[in-house]
């Protein structure tokens, strides 16, 4: 029964390239979803992150991107669903792909593709991906048996499962990570041979150690692959069970695993099999650390058995719990996404949860902490900061005041001279921080270390309040050419670090940013990264801005929150110690 592989383990076509490279093709994707119930805040998480690296690319002008998202429609879980809910699998599956649309349009991501694994165009891929898997000698039959875990659509060795009772007090097992039941399954089935890629899969993850990332999510692989059993992978199941899936080609007693029809996803957008050689691969994954195994080990694998490279990067992140719970339907504590957007506003809502959600390790969701960090952070500091230094009362003509060299004398003449500077020690902190941000924001997004950017971002913020405050331009007497002289130049450096934050804060908060680039009059093709410097005239430079008529004022960029009503009561219990912040 067991044939030997004709070419296995195969290596791969192209090395997976790493770093960024000028002018160069990327697609990131987001993790499809399951569309077995509605969004919560965990995919939106997976999707945000993946939007903001997106968007920081197009700001780098750093050549062809796409964004890839969509719904993962076949498999037990689906069909069950479907069951429970008194309908069909396609008609669930139009209803809630309809839904992650929608809530990824609601919270601008920007995605340029949206598959869904029903579309004829993504089972012809899966289809010609299964022939080259089978043509090259990795898939064999056998006869599998073993826990199946249908919630997480796999079979689960013995070590990760527990002793339970079910609710008619049964003995049961479940899965130890997640504490869903597993059912003992014995079928024939299709068995991929993944046992022959321990040794390639380590050697693609030694040469590129960059692949997965943050590094403790790497090193775990690297150990799964180092300590861990690797048995062949059953990549079918008896169609008679599972109808709702794609049949095996040129044998219809059997659907395709749904993890293997899902992964193809990344493949099919980019037009797998004809037109995919101009995009991979040149991708990075968005991938939440539950499915790293799928994506870090299967996936890889399956890609070099096929002839094609891994993927070039994998981006994990960790998850989100409600008020120190795991979030769940039966807890009732399941946070719907548009709900809150429409509460905290689509900007604020993006901002949370890209500075406070740490790829790292798990973060606590609760609302008092979303109010106090979009309040403080955007509408106060941020916002509060525009408001003040744009007022009519101290910037009558609403046009970009001019710097003076004599007030704000670049350092190195100041200290030689000892001159007439009106600029203080920690003014000339804040222009060196401000100068260096954009270089650590890229730094942090190309490190998948979106929340450092965002605090990097927030301190600038907080210094450029303190020196505002500190010159107090409202209390300078206009009447006077040298304190009008020094109020222009405070306006100016204060407006010149505003034009920056607007500009890196782009791809987190696109709205916010736009109505605050507007009010500066930063035209459309100003407002890339490539093209940002940051107070030039410091250096004796020009400045494009100087002089220049400000926009219409718009109102308040970023109108203070309130907590949601029903839980203002709740107040006390969020203060509890279990509920502290993540960071
Ligand atoms: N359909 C598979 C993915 C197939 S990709 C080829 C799947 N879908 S999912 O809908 O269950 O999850 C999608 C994403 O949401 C995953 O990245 C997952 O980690 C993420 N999240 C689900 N719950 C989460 C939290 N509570 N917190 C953060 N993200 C979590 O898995």
């Amino acid at each position: 029964m067991l044939r030997a592989p004709r070419r296995l383990p195969c290596p791969p076509r192209r090395a997976a390239s790493t770093g960024p490279g000028p002018g160069r093709r990327l697609l990131l994707s987001t993790p499809i979803f399951y569309a077995n119930g509605p969004p919560h805040i965990g995919h939106l998480y997976s999707a945000l992150l993946a939007d903001a690296l997106h968007r920081y690319r197009g700001l780098r002008g750093a050549g062809p991107g796409r964004l890839s998202t969509g719904t993962d429609e076949h498999g037990l879980k689906i069909q069950q669903a479907a069951a429970a809910a008194g309908t069909s699998p396609p008609e669930l599956c139009e209803r809630v792909s309809g839904l992650f649309r929608q809530a990824l349009t609601q919270a601008a991501v920007s995605f340029t593709d949206f598959i869904r694994t029903s579309e004829p165009r993504h089972q012809r891929a899966v289809c010609h991906f299964w022939g080259a898997l089978r043509d090259s000698g990795a898939l064999y039959k056998g006869c599998y048996e073993g826990w199946y875990c249908t919630p997480e659509e796999c079979f689960l060795p013995e070590s990760q499962l527990a002793e339970r009772r079910d609710a008619q007090g049964r003995p049961c097992k479940v899965s130890l990570e997640t504490g869903h039941q597993v059912h003992w399954t014995k079928e024939e089935n299709y068995m991929f041979r993944l046992s022959a890629f321990r040794g390639p899969l380590r050697d693609w993850l030694r040469d590129n150690p960059q692949a997965i990332a943050p590094e403790p999510f790497y090193r775990r692989v690297l150990r799964w692959l180092e300590e861990e059993d690797l048995p062949d992978l059953s990549v079918s199941r008896e169609r008679s069970r599972l109808p709702w899936g794609i049949p095996v080609p040129s044998d219809p007693t059997q659907t395709i695993y749904v993890w293997v029809d899902a992964l193809v996803n990344y493949l099919s957008v980019v037009g797998y099999p004809e037109g995919h050689g101009q995009w991979w691969p040149a991708a990075r994954h968005v991938v939440g650390k539950d499915i790293l195994k799928f994506h870090a080990v299967y996936w890889p694998a399956l890609l070099m058995a096929a002839g094609l490279a891994p993927p070039e990067r994998i981006l994990v992140h960790s998850h989100w719990t409600v008020r120190g719970q795991k979030m769940s339907k039966s807890l009732g504590n399941v946070v719907d996404p548009a709900a809150s957007m429409d509460h905290y506003t689509v900007d604020g809502f993006r901002y949370f949860l890209l500075r406070q959600g740490v790829p790292e390790r798990d973060c606590d969701y609760y609302e008092e902490k979303v109010v106090k960090l979009v309040n403080s952070e955007l509408a106060d500091a941020l916002g509060g900061l525009l408001n003040r230094s744009t007022a009519p009362s101290i910037n009558p003509s609403n046009t970009y005041p001019s710097f003076s060299e004599a007030c704000f004398p670049k350092l190195s003449d100041h200290r030689e001279a000892n001159g007439p500077g009106r600029a203080c020690a920690e003014d000339y902190e804040l222009v060196a921080s401000v100068a260096s941000l954009p270089l650590q924001v890229a730094a942090y997004f190309e490190g998948f270390q979106i929340y450092k950017a965002l605090e990097r971002v927030a301190l600038c913020v907080r210094q450029s309040n303190g020196f505002f405050q500190r010159h107090k331009p409202w209390k300078l007497d206009r009447t006077d050419p040298g304190e009008q002289r020094w109020l222009d130049t405070v306006l100016h450096v204060t407006l010149e670090c505003l034009r920056v934050y607007g500009t890196l804060l782009q791809p987190v908060t696109p709205h916010a940013a736009h109505r605050l680039l507007s009010r500066l009059a930063v035209g459309p093709e100003e407002r890339g990264l490539s093209a940002l410097t940051f107070l030039p005239r410091y250096h004796g430079k020009p400045s494009p801005f100087e002089g220049r008529q400000l926009g219409p004022d718009t109102g308040l960029l970023f109108p203070r929150l309130e907590m949601p009503r029903r839980t203002r009561a709740d107040t006390k219990e969020l203060r509890s110690p279990t509920n502290g912040c993540c960071k």
